[in-house]
């Protein structure tokens, strides 16, 4: 079967459809437009042709194929009997992105329904696919026009990268509308029963059927040997080359995982918006409030990545609302159940004296994992570290005391004397504390921790607030302020001012926060923290 040679018809080409419906007539394959996604037709009354769609794509025996019809009429001949329910079902959502399954009717042949005692059909909405049905006088049966274990084809194009030399014809009618395979419901099963999200969502299903359950099989992995209602959900699939990972969380935690994990070949697969923040290559897949456009969307991207020679692609995860429930079923295949749940990060700040401190102390108690940054400083420099060598190399013998150890106060004149010194002290600082900081969240990864604090009191300026879902903000009134540095630091009130006019006023920190902690009366730290 790789030596024919494929057709390819454009759907404005009415001697075009004709020759493809005559192909199928002869038990010949044609791939046809749909608006879900490209389907591999064949005539579904045709055992032979039918055992052929399977050797194409290379597809398991044992997964049944779904029959597509013009007409509601031509429903009766396929099943044994028509319930109410799908008469409702096919009344608000036919033609269109949605499968019925049905017990079938003796004239299924085995190759259709793979040895069940149901059947699968739909009537798609795409006028060349309805056309071709028409014209072809029989119901078609059609998986997706992919080779098996790949993403399913959204362009004709896509079609005949898989299917070049296997098939028949190719009907090219643009770009597939939904871009996820059609919603399958079953109504063989006491209650009806989603097996497979898609363009037609739960909550539509429900307003015409009522309750309908979801097979576990949309959302879990099923265990070995468990049967599956719907035999297409054990295999992995839609699966580009390159192994998939879904990461979930927000963009910051995701910035995270990749700055932490990344290496060569390492892609990603984001929302609008996130490709100039993530420091590896990204493909978008639609906005991320949008499941529509990232339906319509994700398999095409998905291809892509074959195309540029990815090796792993992370996923942002998408919502699981809506049609969002299909797109995040196709992912969780696509990444053979592979999810990566990263810490949550919280950037924790405030003014000097405003009791920093001791929220964290109180954080640690509640389970978080809380990163010290001053300290965390302090040990990049530490006597016989690589970054103190370099700042010996560019500030002088003379920031060393006789031990080796880095005299804090001397190095500090040096690099407050000029902007230029500034610059040079923190290109030479920071990259290694972020390195610290990023290492220390890595071995918390292990632990049940409730989420990670970084305590840092300059983290607005800092590399790390990329990774930063939210921030916490410590302030209190200026008076007592001055009142607790002078207690705390045994300092007189100049020394004391000093040091908090050197930082930004608290407008500044205030406009910066998610989660303001007012440390002072009537308020306590613990009401304050209450929501984390
Ligand atoms: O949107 C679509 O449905 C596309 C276009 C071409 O119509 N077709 C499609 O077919 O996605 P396919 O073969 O790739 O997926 C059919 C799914 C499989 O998961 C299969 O196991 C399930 O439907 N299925 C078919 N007949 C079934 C049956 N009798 N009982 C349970 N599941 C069935
Ligand atoms: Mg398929």
């Amino acid at each position: 079967m790789t030596d024919l040679k494929t057709q390819l018809f454009r759907n404005d080409d009415a001697d075009g459809l004709r020759s493809a419906a005559e192909i199928l007539k002869n038990g010949g394959l044609v791939a046809i437009p749909t608006e879900t996604v490209y389907g591999l037709a064949a005539n579904a009354l045709d055992g032979k042709a039918v055992a052929e769609i399977f050797k194409a794509k290379g597809r398991p025996m044992d997964n049944p194929l779904i029959v597509h019809i013009a007409e509601f009429d031509e429903i009766y001949p396929l099943v044994s009997s028509v319930p109410e329910k799908a008469k409702a079902l096919a009344e608000a959502y036919w033609p269109g992105p949605l499968t019925i399954i049905l017990p079938k009717s003796d004239i299924i042949p085995d190759e259709v329904s793979a040895g069940l005692d149901t059947v699968a059909i739909r009537m798609p909405s795409h006028p060349t696919a309805h056309k071709i049905i028409e014209l072809s006088e029989c119901p078609l049966a059609a998986p997706s026009a992919n080779s098996s274990g790949l993403p399913s084809p959204t362009t004709a194009k896509h079609v005949l990268d898989d299917m070049d030399g296997k098939i028949d014809a190719i009907v090219d009618g643009g770009e597939s509308a939904v871009g996820i395979e059609s919603t399958v419901v079953t109504l063989a099963t006491d209650v009806p029963r989603l097996l497979r999200p898609g363009g037609i969502t739960h909550e539509q299903l429900e307003a015409v059927l009522g309750h309908v359950e979801i097979d576990p099989a949309v959302l879990a992995q099923l265990e070995e040997g468990v049967k599956p209602a719907s035999p297409g959900m054990k295999y992995k699939h839609y699966s580009p080359k390159a192994e998939v990972f879904i990461v979930k969380g927000t963009l910051p935690s995701f910035k995270f995982y990749i700055d932490s994990v990344k290496q060569d070949g390492d892609m990603a697969l984001c929302f609008d918006g996130e490709e100039t923040d993530i420091s590896i290559p990204c493909l978008p897949f639609g906005n991320e409030e949008n499941s529509l456009e990232q339906a319509h969307l994700l398999f095409a991207e998905l291809r892509k990545f074959d195309e540029l020679g990815a090796k792993r692609v992370f996923v942002r995860s998408p919502s699981q609302d809506g049609v969002g429930l299909g797109v995040y079923n196709r992912l969780l295949r696509a990444a053979a159940f592979k999810v990566i749940n990263p810490p949550v990060i919280y950037g924790l700040t405030g003014q000097t004296g405003a009791g920093k401190t001791t929220v964290s102390e109180e954080l640690k108690e509640k389970g978080y994992f809380v990163i010290d940054c001053d300290l965390t400083a302090r040990k990049v420099v530490e006597k016989g570290s690589p970054v103190l060598d370099e700042l010996k190399t560019v500030f002088g013998e003379n920031i060393l005391n006789e031990k080796g150890e880095l005299i804090r106060s001397t190095l500090a004149e040096k690099a407050f004397a000029n902007e230029e010194n500034r610059q040079k002290l923190n290109s030479i600082t920071h990259p290694a504390i972020t390195k610290a900081v990023i290492n220390q969240i890595r071995n918390s990864f292990s632990q049940k921790y409730k989420g990670v604090i970084i305590d840092a009191a300059a983290i607005f300026d800092s590399e790390l607030i990329r990774y930063c879902s939210r921030m916490i903000v410590v302030v209190a009134p200026e008076a007592e302020r001055l009142d607790r540095i002078i207690k705390r630091d045994g300092i007189d009130v100049q020394a004391a001012m000093l040091r908090i006019k050197a930082q930004p006023d608290e407008k500044y920190y205030k406009e910066r926060a998610d989660i303001l902690i007012r440390n002072y009366k009537p308020y306590t730290i613990s009401d304050e923290l209450s929501e984390l």
